[in-house]
């Protein structure tokens, strides 16, 4: 994959971002959900273009020096291809340019791929919020302090 890029998600982008959560994700966001994020004002959202194809996206809030990582998905076609990583990497570069001391983000226990992908980035458990998610499966609570 040669043409990969980060860029602000447009309004024309959420269709295809719901598509994506729906085939690629196992924690289902309503479309409504996408929208209320696309307008709030403390709320990053980013979409990955991989070849010229919307591949995944990642939404996050900064609210003084705590930033939240709501949701990080690539597409099922794209998966184990390090867009995950990068996506993840950009967004934490782009997060401590802003002050932010401390990550923050929710991971489903048995969502093995996101939790490896987390701990390879230096987040830690904190925390565990027992049947958090609709299947009754429980959060792992984890952060990242950042650097300073
Ligand atoms: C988590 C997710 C974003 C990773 O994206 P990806 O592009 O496939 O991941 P990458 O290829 O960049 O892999 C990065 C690391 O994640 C981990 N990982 C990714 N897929 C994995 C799998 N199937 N099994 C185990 N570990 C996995 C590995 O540590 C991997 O590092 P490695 O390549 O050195 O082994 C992707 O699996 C996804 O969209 N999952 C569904 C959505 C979701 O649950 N998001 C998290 C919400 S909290």
């Amino acid at each position: 994959m040669n043409n990969i890029l980060i860029v602000d998600c447009i309004k024309e982008n959420i269709d295809t971002v719901y598509e994506i959560d729906k085939t690629s994700s196992n924690y289902n966001w309503t479309r409504n959900m996408f929208t209320e994020e696309f307008e709030n004002k403390n709320s990053f959202f980013k979409v990955l273009f991989a070849d010229d194809k919307i591949a995944g996206y990642i939404i996050y809030h900064i609210v003084l020096d705590e930033a939240e990582i709501l949701n990080i998905v690539i597409d099922n076609n794209f998966k184990r291809q390090s867009l995950g990583k990068y996506l993840l990497e950009q967004t934490l570069n782009e997060i401590s340019k802003q002050n932010v001391k401390t990550v923050f983000l929710e991971v489903g226990e048995k969502n093995i791929p996101a939790i490896n992908l987390y701990l390879k980035f230096g987040f830690e458990q904190y925390n565990i919020r027992n049947n958090y998610y609709k299947n009754g499966e429980n959060a792992i609570l984890m952060k990242k302090i950042c650097q300073l």
